[in-house]
């Protein structure tokens, strides 16, 4: 296979990176108990683990004592402000988060500009249960996404405490920091539901017996980094695209060959990588210029299925292209199990709940800790940006697309 300056083909080495400073990372690797149920934490704990679990009732006590909280809310002119605003409560079958890292996600300054004032802005989180219930202790670090930017019910993720059903979080592995821990949810969520539930790939607990391609457009984005690992734990040959500096990380993410998206043949060079025989591709981009060109990169004679993250449809593509590749769209706010509308995403509907997309978010969150803890499944790259105060400058950062293959996180509490 020939090589040229716009492409290159790598070997699927698996190397460890880490952009993390060294401080966010516990100075010693104390025992984790993440595969087993949570209750079972109580026994033996570390100096470390007391030492956390006392500043964490320490912490508790004193937020017992106030009913209110700093949040990022939407206002009248589809803004955003920092306010106190009342701490929520749970319900049967939830729990209460103290919240120490949010991450941020595009859909984040999206809902901004839609939703109406009032409600709480954010989705990714990483904290500590400040509520017990029968499957969580108090103090226990947990991580996972609300539906932020929404009125019913009013959730988010930059605000120093939510609410969550209890099981919609999962255990993070005492070798991963809450920062890194706030990367996985919602972007880890949007890639399992596109591969597995809607695309039909592989799953990691049932991994292809020979390695056939898949094309992750967008590999270094937050969702496509999840993406191509999910992809190379099911035993797929991965193509993946990102800028030619990015191409070293996704090599590292065990991705087999890295084109650049930036050469505009980039499709012929996907074909040629797989021998003309691509039926599969995930658009972790989505636009409107980006899906007719992942739509070429399918196999010329047998077409196949592209799956996207925002809205797009089949009719969009170029007639000859519409004969033989399917495109479909997936929004990953069904995990919630509650009928939604939102714009015209495929698998949305103010009628159905959908209840097997949030079976499909439970079973992986049950599943992210010992992929996290063993190092199948690596965290998006973080980059501190602050505290509940600078997410809108950070918003700025992302829409501006200045934000290149790494996670802006803030520290809340
Ligand atoms: N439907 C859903 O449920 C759902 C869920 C999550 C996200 N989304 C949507 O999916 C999109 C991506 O979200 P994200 O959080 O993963 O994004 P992100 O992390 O902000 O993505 C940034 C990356 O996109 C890459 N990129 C930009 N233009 C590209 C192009 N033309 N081709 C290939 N790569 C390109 C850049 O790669 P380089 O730096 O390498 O150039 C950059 O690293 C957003 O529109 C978001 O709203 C939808």
């Amino acid at each position: 296979m020939s090589q040229s300056s716009c492409w290159v083909r790598l070997s699927s080495s698996y190397k460890r990176f880490s952009s993390l400073p060294a401080l966010t990372r516990p100075i010693t690797r104390v025992p984790t108990y993440t595969c087993l149920p949570p209750h079972h934490h109580h026994h033996h704990p570390t100096y470390h683990q007391r030492h956390r679990q006392l500043c964490d009732r320490a912490d508790h006590t004193s937020a017992k004592m106030t009913s209110t909280m700093r949040a990022l809310v939407t206002t009248e002119d589809h803004k955003a402000t920092v306010k106190e605003i009342p701490k929520p409560t749970p319900g049967e079958g939830e729990i209460l988060v103290k919240v120490h890292y949010a991450a941020q996600n595009p859909t984040d300054w999206k809902g901004v500009a839609s939703a109406p004032p009032g409600v709480i802005v954010g989705c990714d989180f990483a904290g500590t249960v400040a509520s017990p219930s029968s499957r969580w202790r108090e103090g226990q670090r947990v991580a996972g996404f609300v539906f932020g930017n929404n009125p019913s019910p009013k959730r988010g993720a930059y605000a120093e405490y939510l609410v969550i059903e209890e099981t919609l979080v999962f255990p993070i592995p005492n070798s991963i920091s809450f920062a890194e821990a706030a990367t996985v949810p919602l972007p880890l969520a949007t890639a399992s539901q596109a591969l597995f539930q809607r695309l039909g790939l592989p799953e990691p607990s049932k991994p292809a017996k020979s390695a056939f391609p898949v094309l992750v457009n967008g590999g270094t984005s937050s969702v496509g980094k999840y993406a191509v690992q999910l992809c190379k734990l099911g035993g797929l040959y991965v193509i993946a695209t990102g800028s030619r500096k990015n191409h070293d990380l996704l090599t590292s993410l065990g991705v087999d060959a890295v084109v650049d998206y930036a050469d505009d043949n980039w499709p012929e060079k996907v074909r040629e990588l797989s021998h003309d025989n691509l039926q599969h591709a995930f658009d972790c981009i989505s636009e409107e210029n980006t899906t007719p060109k992942v739509a070429q990169a399918l196999s010329s004679t047998k077409g196949g299925h592209v799956l996207c993250i925002l809205p797009r449809k089949t009719s969009e593509l170029p007639q000859d292209l519409q004969r033989k590749v399917k495109v479909e769209s997936t929004i990953v706010y069904t995990v919630f199990g509650r009928p939604i509308k939102y714009g015209t995403f495929d698998n949305c509907s103010d009628k159905d709940p959908r209840p097997q997309d949030k079976a499909h978010w439970e079973k992986v969150l049950s599943e992210v800790p010992e992929w996290l803890e063993s190092g199948k499944l690596k965290p998006n790259r973080v980059k501190e940006a602050g505290g509940l105060d600078d997410v809108l400058e950070g918003f700025k950062l992302h829409q501006e697309g200045r934000v290149s293959a790494e996670k802006l996180v803030y520290k809340i509490a």
